[in-house]
């Protein structure tokens, strides 16, 4: 039995519901057969974008989602996404030369806001500093949120479709300049940064600027960029990061010590959260800026989702990748991914003074996904079910936790038995335990000085009979949360490889 205090009187901050948010690039099948299928589709859509996936958005109050890369949006041209469809350019893809697909520009800004605005979201767009000006990007903040009909451009975006702006609040400056985006050196980038995010910010009021930021465990890119950076501390609200997973086994047959090992990668972002702070605030900026995690999640070797070989959508082999099978980067996504992405949850959670945003990669048919889908097929992963139990944090206040997680120890490393993190919000406490061993089951017992707690809870139960479950296009429903209220006694009982989520009133 692990023993947890929750402290009722120790409030880490405000949880921001962007910690829950969404990342979508131009790349593989995420938009093109994933979230666009066109006006004239047989596939139950709205102004070409796919029903079904819209709905279950909404269902989990998607508060942001980050376009339109990733590296692709280093050779974006907003411009090429705007005007009558049919006369928009196609051009090579970034992704071209491992997936042979062009970018048809089907989707734009009009769409991509369109998109956000029916689900709720917030739209978050990665400007491109590689390949074109400043003045360019200061042309789309323009075009997206000068008042109607006063600039040139408010009245061209009018021309095309949204009289009203777009208001379009957080702009990322740049994406991996350290590699795709430009490939520069930390003290390059922040000079560009600082020319930039000038620009940028005196061209609209209440912009969040978020500064491209380090690879994974890159300690030298955040003091490197920062340190020049610093004299204009006013211009950034966020300094990124991104933090993939790498590979451990097979994505739908791991090992038990895979599985472990997964989680002790995905765990290691707690390090990279503190040292990337610990460089925010080391420069003096916190008053200023929060870390935005705009890319995480579990990266697979690839070929595991469920979509056709390419040339069933009439697309050859590209030179770079002449054995690909499916979409891009297309993954399956088990008991295991849903796993890391509950634990990454709670660690944000519990890191919530420091992060501003978090946007997992990516939505459908590709890397950590939520969904997949091709044609009138359509799923949910069972990662997709931990953002649904989960949405109770989001907006609640953060407490801190005290106690013993255990630990499981393998030869050259050890995890905590379970992960979890508790928020008040509206009267009620949500706590979320993901019990992370493979064969055992867990029960903790919570205590909560200064807070009394009512002795029924509504819960939700992610669980399966097998740590590889996951869902598929033949069984839909492999892996499915149950909701039901029972009584709520302290004690939480998780079986193994499952997460629960426990709201309970407060007296
Ligand atoms: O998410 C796939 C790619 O991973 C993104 O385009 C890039 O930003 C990162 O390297």
């Amino acid at each position: 039995m692990f023993h947890l205090t929750v402290h009722g009187d120790d409030r880490i901050a405000r949880v921001e519901p962007e910690l829950y948010g969404h990342f979508t690039e131009h790349i593989g099948g995420v938009f093109y057969d994933g979230i666009w299928v066109g006006e004239d589709s047989p596939v139950p859509n709205i102004r070409g974008l796919r029903l079904e996936l819209i709905e279950k958005m909404r269902q989990i109050h998607a508060p942001v989602i980050r376009w339109p890369g990733g590296c692709f949006a280093e050779i974006y041209n907003w411009r090429d996404g705007i005007g009558p469809r049919e006369n928009r350019p196609t051009r090579i893809n970034w992704w071209y030369r491992d997936d042979g697909r062009l970018e048809p520009n089907a989707v734009g800004t009009h769409e991509f806001v369109d998109f956000c605005r029916l689900i709720g979201a917030e739209p978050y767009f990665a400007a491109n500093i590689t390949a074109t000006t400043p003045l360019d990007i200061r042309d789309w903040i323009d075009y997206c949120n000068s008042p109607a009909g006063s600039t040139t451009l408010a009245r061209l975006r009018e021309q095309n479709g949204s009289r009203e702006p777009f208001g379009v609040k957080y702009w990322g400056v740049g994406n991996e300049t350290w590699g795709g985006g430009g490939n520069m050196t930390g003290e390059v980038y922040a000079h560009e940064y600082r020319k930039y995010a000038m620009i940028m910010d005196n061209a609209c009021a209440g912009l969040e600027l978020i500064c491209s930021g380090a690879n994974h465990s890159d300690w030298h890119w955040p003091n490197d960029v920062l340190r020049v950076i610093e004299p204009s501390a006013r211009l950034m609200s966020g300094l990124s990061l991104h933090f993939y997973c790498g590979a451990a086994g097979d994505p739908l047959s791991f090992s038990e010590e895979e599985w472990y090992r997964q989680l002790r990668q995905a765990l290691d972002v707690e390090r990279a959260i503190e040292r990337n702070w610990g460089f925010v605030v080391g420069y003096g900026m916190e008053k200023h800026a929060r870390l935005v995690i705009d890319e995480w999640g579990c990266w697979h070797p690839g070929g595991t989702g469920p979509s056709p070989h390419m040339k069933e959508y009439g697309i050859e082999p590209a030179p770079n990748n002449p054995q690909m099978v499916g979409n891009l980067f297309e993954q399956q996504s088990t008991m295991r991914d849903a796993m890391v992405a509950a634990a990454t949850l709670n660690l944000f959670n519990n890191n919530a003074d420091k992060i501003r945003m978090a946007t997992v990669a990516q939505l459908v048919n590709n890397l950590h996904c939520l969904f997949l889908a091709g044609g009138d097929r359509f799923i949910c992963t069972p990662t997709y079910h931990v953002f649904d139990m989960m949405q109770g944090h989001m907006g609640g206040d953060a407490l801190r936790i005290s106690g013993s997680k255990g630990e499981i120890s393998r030869d050259r490393y050890s995890i905590p038995g379970v992960s979890v993190s508790a928020s008040v919000k509206e009267g009620a406490l949500t706590v979320t335990l993901a019990n992370m061993n493979v064969t055992e089951s867990a029960e903790a017992e919570l205590s909560f000085p200064g807070m009394s707690a009512a002795d029924t809870a509504s819960y939700a139960l992610l669980t399966a009979s097998d740590p590889h479950a996951h869902n598929s296009y033949e069984d839909p429903e492999a892996v499915g949360l149950r909701r039901y209220e029972g009584p709520f006694d302290g004690i939480l009982r998780v079986p193994p490889f499952s997460v629960l989520t426990a709201s309970v009133k407060l007296t």
